[in-house]
């Protein structure tokens, strides 16, 4: 039986940046390259997202908009059903993407100089924005256990205690595809609070949870643990919205909250994209069972290349993600050096994004879109086979 997601859409001439510009970003023709590398799906918004946008488009007047009640309430309902979080409307400061409002605290908290530290391998642009805002890179290394990626907490206090000012936290991870437990949540919020440091955490892959795993918010901890905290959600990932720009971040801390608030003022950023506000506030109220039935799609994903991984390949490895519709692939056994790799995979006609723009610890692995429809992921696993094998 076919599913809707099944579907093959033509992405080339959107402005994709995956499609589109991968000649430009990765010097590679689009021939028949299948891009695997952005994180972001090949999947169509449902009808529930594109007709009250069509609808407002077809009203046709495109004024300054502001983020109505029932816009705050579509967010706050979705994360009381789904994570068991009491967001309140004042908690909230909207930004046109995570990235933004991570600089911008980043900005707000710290000073130029200041030690910001991040779990590796971790996110790419959390390394670019330390370096943009001109802070310094500190790193804690995560352990990993036959691709099982746990937080080294010795190491993170030894790195807590000598000053950094701020860490940035992704919760669910990307990549390695971990979500972090109640356990491991409380004891970085724990350690942050020991040291007085600011944690500022990414949770926008929090509603993509595959089954026999529950998301833990930061959220959810005790309001003394939240006092020097911040979290980014947004419903990019959850609904593919990513080119919308919407992203809501959390500042239980009133007091706290003023310098990134005092930053949007100056920045312009108290009027909002009506389109985004549409898209979101459609979506949080009418995905829950789209939801589901897309996480199991995804989950088919995941199970497909662990399948493949298992019978055809003996020196790559891959251990299901928990979270996340990007795989990581362990491919050290190969023997190759991260130019060699990239060069052949490109070759074979698919785009990873390399693991070592995670960070160190992320040499000699790629991450891999599982966004796709089935039959399109199995043509990039038949053109890795040649690579792995
Ligand atoms: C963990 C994480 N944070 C942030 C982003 C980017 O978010 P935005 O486009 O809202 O800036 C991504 C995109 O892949 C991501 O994976």
């Amino acid at each position: 039986m076919t599913h809707e997601l099944d579907t093959l859409i033509n992405r080339y001439g959107t402005d994709s940046l995956k499609w589109d510009y991968m000649e430009k970003w990765l010097g590679v023709a689009k021939g028949d390259a299948l891009p695997s590398w952005v994180s972001d799906w090949d999947f169509k918004a449902p009808s529930f997202i594109t007709q009250p946008l069509k609808e407002r488009i077809d009203h046709g007047v495109f004024g300054y908009s502001e983020r109505s009640d029932e816009y705050f309430s579509s967010v706050i309902d979705w994360w009381a059903t789904r994570h068991q979080v009491d967001l309140r409307k004042e908690y909230f400061h909207t930004t046109p993407g995570s990235m933004p409002a991570i600089a911008m605290l980043i900005e707000s908290w710290s000073n130029v100089g200041d030690q910001v530290l991040v779990l590796s391998p971790v996110y790419h642009a959390f390394y670019r924005t330390i370096e943009h805002t001109n802070r310094q890179l500190v790193v804690s290394a995560l352990n990993n256990e036959d691709g099982y990626y746990t937080i080294d907490f010795e190491q993170l206090e030894t790195k807590l205690k000598s000053g950094v000012k701020i860490m940035l936290f992704c919760n669910p991870h990307n990549p390695g595809g971990r979500v972090w437990t109640q356990t491991e949540v409380l004891r970085v919020c724990e350690l942050c609070h020991q040291y007085s440091t600011y944690l500022i955490v990414d949770e926008i892959w929090a509603d993509i949870v595959f089954s026999g795993y529950k998301f833990y918010s930061c959220l959810r901890v005790a309001p003394v643990l939240q006092s020097q905290m911040a979290v980014c959600i947004a419903g990019t990932k959850t609904f593919g919205l990513p080119s919308l720009r919407l992203t809501n971040t959390m500042i239980p801390n009133q007091q706290e909250a003023k310098a990134l608030k005092s930053k949007l003022l100056a920045y312009g950023i108290d009027v909002y994209s009506a389109l985004s506000l549409i898209a979101n506030q459609s979506a949080y109220r009418n995905g829950h069972l789209w939801l589901e039935d897309t996480l199991k799609y995804l989950e088919n994903n995941n199970q497909l290349l662990f399948d493949f991984v298992e019978t055809n390949l003996t020196r790559v490895s891959y251990r299901k993600q928990e979270s996340t519709y990007l795989a990581w692939l362990d491919c050290r056994l190969l023997g190759l050096s991260d130019d060699e790799l990239e060069t052949q995979i490109h070759k074979a006609g698919v785009i990873p994004t390399m693991g070592h723009s995670f960070g160190d610890q992320g040499r000699g692995f790629i991450r891999l879109n599982l966004g796709c429809p089935a039959s399109v992921l199995n043509q990039k696993l038949s053109r890795l086979h040649r690579v792995f094998i």
